[in-house]
């Protein structure tokens, strides 16, 4: 390494240490692993540079909340998690000019968005995919909320939320999250989730239409098809209407973030033909 290059390493060092968001993104995430502060040491003339993962960003106004995907992450119902899903076929030790991977993994890992096809056959093969989903419903003003701990989302605790009428997307925050469920490799069947009832209760009494969960399903297990049903059938006559579409948005990450109004970024990929697609979605104060 020339000297330039040093100074240069030395410079951005000093640089990223001194930023005072660091030591927030840290201090705020006391729980969430792998996310560290940056680490620059020099020993024997070399320096030893490792990258710093966030969970905040911009002065602590930016939070992540998908989780980053880890071969140890829960898969649903299996308790094996997720496994490897990134290999280097091309790797500069190997030869090749430049490090180049793949990845393989099933389309509902992780922090990742359902599209109507995931449950109807008819809108599979009539190819509403992820790509058809609308960015305006996946991106805008939305709300974080806590819910009752002891029961399912039922239309019951859906009427005690009193969410305003008016508010289009909502996270629902449960006792999931307590749990540390997205941190578990084993899936757990008994996640909170929606009840048929409390997805009917929804649909008809509010105007959400972006719906965000803390675990692998927005449905209850015991309700997992029923609950799903009721959130994404009515895709076809409603948008014929123009009326927006309910988008459901699962396994998020929202561990240490504070109840309130936020503007909500979900963004997934343009996969054609697939029926769900990992999520990055972050919340903006
Ligand atoms: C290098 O190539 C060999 C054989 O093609 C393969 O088994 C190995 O995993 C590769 N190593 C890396 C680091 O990519
Ligand atoms: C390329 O991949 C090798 C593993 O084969 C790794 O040790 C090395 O750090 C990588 N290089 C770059 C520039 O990322
Ligand atoms: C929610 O439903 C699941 C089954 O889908 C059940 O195992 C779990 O105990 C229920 N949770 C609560 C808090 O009642």
């Amino acid at each position: 390494m020339t000297l330039k290059t040093l100074y240069l390493l030395l410079l951005l060092c000093a640089y990223v240490l001194t930023i005072p968001t660091l030591s927030l993104a840290t201090a705020a995430y006391p729980t969430v692993p792998g996310t560290d502060a940056a680490d620059c040491s020099l020993s024997d003339g070399h320096i030893s540079l490792t990258p710093t993962r966030r969970e905040v960003y911009g002065n602590g106004r930016i939070f992540d909340i998908s989780h980053r995907l880890r071969t140890d992450m829960p898969a649903f119902d299996s308790s094996e998690g997720v496994g490897q899903f990134l290999w280097l076929p091309k790797s500069m030790k190997n030869g090749s000019i430049a490090n180049s991977s793949e990845m393989k993994l099933p389309a509902h890992t992780g922090t990742h968005v359902d599209a109507p096809g995931h449950v109807f056959d008819h809108y599979f093969d009539a190819g509403f995919d992820v790509d058809t989903l609308d960015l305006e419903v996946l991106n805008g003003p939305g709300l974080l909320v806590d819910v009752p701990r002891d029961k399912n989302i039922t239309a019951e605790v859906m009427k005690s939320l009193n969410i305003p009428k008016g508010v289009r997307r909502v996270l629902f925050r449960t006792v999931n999250t307590d749990k540390r469920l997205m941190f578990k490799k084993e899936f757990d069947s008994s996640y909170t989730g929606f009840m048929r009832d409390g997805a009917k209760w929804l649909v008809e009494n509010t105007d959400v239409k972006l719906v965000g969960v803390d675990y692998l399903s927005v449905a209850a297990y015991d309700d997992l098809i029923p609950a799903h049903l009721v959130f994404l059938e009515g895709r076809v006559r409603k948008s014929l209407m123009n009326h927006a579409e309910i988008i459901l948005v699962e396994g998020l990450k929202l561990d240490d973030i504070q109840l309130g109004i936020y503007s909500i970024h979900c963004l997934p990929l343009r996969l054609k033909g697939a029926e769900g697609s990992p999520i990055r979605c972050i919340l903006i104060k």
